[in-house]
C-alpha cells in the first residue's frame, strides 16, 4: 500500500504507541484486501464493548492504547454489556459492572463518545451521502451503506479503532464504486404489514442472496424503524451489509438491475417465521430494541403499556440509547413504561449483555434479536409490538 510521507512518520512511531499500532493493523488489512491507499474517514463507530466478549486480555489491550491514543475524529461506542446506570435493576453482577466500567473508562480516556448505540445516525453521529467511515456494528453498518448511502465495510473492533487514531481507513471493498454493484435482483412480491415481517424479509432475502448485494423492488415505502429492522436481520442472515430499493433508497437510481433474479413471496415471509419462531409458549423475557429503539418505538411501547402490567415471572425491557432515553423521560414514555413494570435497557442489548442461562425464553420483535439469543439458549419468538407487548403483560405467547 502507497502511504504518505505523514503516515510512512505515523507508521515509524512519530504519534506515539497507539498510532503506531494503528497503523501497523491498517497496512496489514491494507496489503490482505490489496487496498492502494489509505482513505479519511468522516467518523467511526466501534464495536466489541461488552467486558463478555472482550475478557480481561481485550480489557489490557484498550488500556494500552489508552496511555497515549486520541481519536482524530468523531467516535461512537456500540452497546457495552450492561446498562452503565442502573445496571442492578437487570440483574448485572458487581463483578462484572466493575469490569465493563473499566472497559468503558478506556475508550473514554481516548476520547470516544461513550453512546453505546447500534444507531448512532439517531443520536449524532449521522454520515452524508457519499462519506467514507469505519463503522463495526452490522445493522449500523448496512444502514449507512444503504438507507444513507455513506462507504464502510464492517469492521472488526479493532481495526475500527485504529481507524479512529489515525483518521483513515484502507481504501478497499464496499468504499470503491465496483464493490457496490448490485449483483441479484429480488422481487418482493409480499405484503409487509407489521414491523417483525420486514425481520422476515431480511431472513427470506438474507438465505437467497447470500453473500451477494441485492437490488429489492415492490417496495413502495419504509419508514426508518422498518428500514433499521430490515438492515439488521438481511445482514445477520447472509446478505453483503448493502442493499438497494428501489424508490426508496437513496442510490437506487444509480444502479441497473441485476440479470440474476429472485422472487420473495408470501410463502418466503411464513417459512422465515417458522425458522426463527421455536415452540415454546410461557416468556420469560420480552426485550424490544434491536437495533436500539428509536423514540417513535418507545411512545409506541408507553401507548400499548398503558393501563396495563408486566406478569410476574417475565421481565420486559426497552433496549435504546441513554439519549433517545432522556427524550423518553421529557415526553413520560419512561414513567409510563416504568409504572407497567416495564425496565429500559440503555446502553445495552440481549445479544451483548451476559444473558446465557438466565432466560430460557425470549420474544421479541427482531430476527437478529432471535438469532443472538439462540447463542444465549433461549428459545425465540418473533411478533409485532403488540404481540410482544400481550407477551410482557400475559407472560404467554399466545399466536
Ligand atoms: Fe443492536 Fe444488539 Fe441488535 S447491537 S442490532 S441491539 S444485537
Amino acid at each position: 500500500m502507497q502511504l504518505t510521507k505523514q503516515e510512512q512518520k505515523m507508521l515509524d512511531g512519530a504519534e506515539g504507541y497507539a498510532v503506531r499500532k494503528s497503523m501497523e493493523i491498517l497496512v496489514a488489512l491494507g496489503d490482505i484486501y490489496g487496498a492502494k491507499s489509505l482513505i479519511k474517514v468522516g467518523s467511526v463507530q466501534v464495536a466489541g464493548v461488552s467486558y463478555s466478549n472482550l475478557s480481561d486480555a481485550g480489557l489490557e489491550f484498550l488500556n494500552e492504547l489508552a496511555k497515549d491514543g486520541k481519536v482524530k475524529v468523531l467516535t461512537t461506542l456500540n452497546p457495552a454489556g450492561m446498562d452503565l446506570e442502573n445496571w442492578r435493576s437487570l440483574g448485572i453482577s458487581p463483578e462484572f459492572a466493575e469490569k465493563q466500567n473499566l472497559v468503558i473508562d478506556a475508550f473514554r480516556r481516548m476520547g470516544i463518545l461513550v453512546s453505546c448505540t447500534c444507531t448512532p445516525y439517531l443520536i449524532g453521529n449521522l454520515p452524508l451521502f457519499g462519506e467514507h467511515l469505519a463503522w463495526s456494528e452490522s445493522s449500523a453498518v448496512t444502514f449507512a451503506n444503504s438507507v444513507i448511502g455513506a462507504r464502510t465495510n464492517k469492521e472488526g473492533g479493532p481495526s475500527a479503532l485504529a481507524a479512529a487514531f489515525v483518521g483513515k481507513t484502507p481504501c478497499y471493498g464496499l468504499h470503491l464504486d465496483e464493490n457496490r454493484v448490485p449483483d441479484v435482483h429480488v422481487q418482493v412480491k409480499a405484503e409487509l404489514t407489521k414491523l417483525s415481517d420486514w425481520g422476515a424479509l431480511g431472513y427470506a432475502i438474507g438465505k437467497k442472496a447470500e453473500n451477494k448485494i441485492p437490488y429489492i423492488t415492490g417496495i413502495e415505502t419504509a419508514d426508518l424503524d422498518s428500514l433499521k429492522s430490515f438492515c439488521a436481520s438481511v445482514v445477520t442472515y447472509g446478505a453483503k451489509p448493502l442493499f438497494y430499493i428501489k424508490g426508496v433508497t437513496p442510490a437506487a437510481c444509480q444502479q441497473k438491475q441485476p440479470k440474476e433474479n429472485v422472487i420473495v413471496e408470501q410463502a418466503d415471509i411464513k417459512e422465515a417465521y417458522a425458522s426463527i419462531n421455536d415452540q415454546v409458549s410461557d416468556i420469560e423475557l420480552v426485550c424490544v430494541g434491536c437495533p436500539h429503539c428509536s423514540i417513535n418505538e418507545i411512545a409506541k411501547v408507553a401507548e400499548l403499556l398503558d393501563g396495563k402490567r408486566v406478569a410476574e415471572g417475565t421481565e420486559f425491557w426497552v433496549a435504546t440509547s441513554r439519549t433517545a432515553k432522556q427524550l423518553a423521560d421529557k415526553h413520560g414514555y419512561t414513567q409510563a413504561i416504568e409504572a407497567a413494570g416495564g425496565k429500559f435497557a440503555c446502553d445495552t442489548c440481549m445479544a451483548v449483555a451476559p444473558l446465557k442461562g438466565r432466560f430460557k425464553s425470549l420474544a421479541t420483535t427482531s430476527a437478529k434479536g432471535c438469532f443472538y439469543s439462540r447463542q444465549n439458549l433461549m428459545k425465540t419468538k418473533m411478533g409485532s409490538m403488540e404481540e410482544c407487548v400481550e407477551a410482557a403483560v400475559t407472560g404467554k405467547w399466545s399466536s
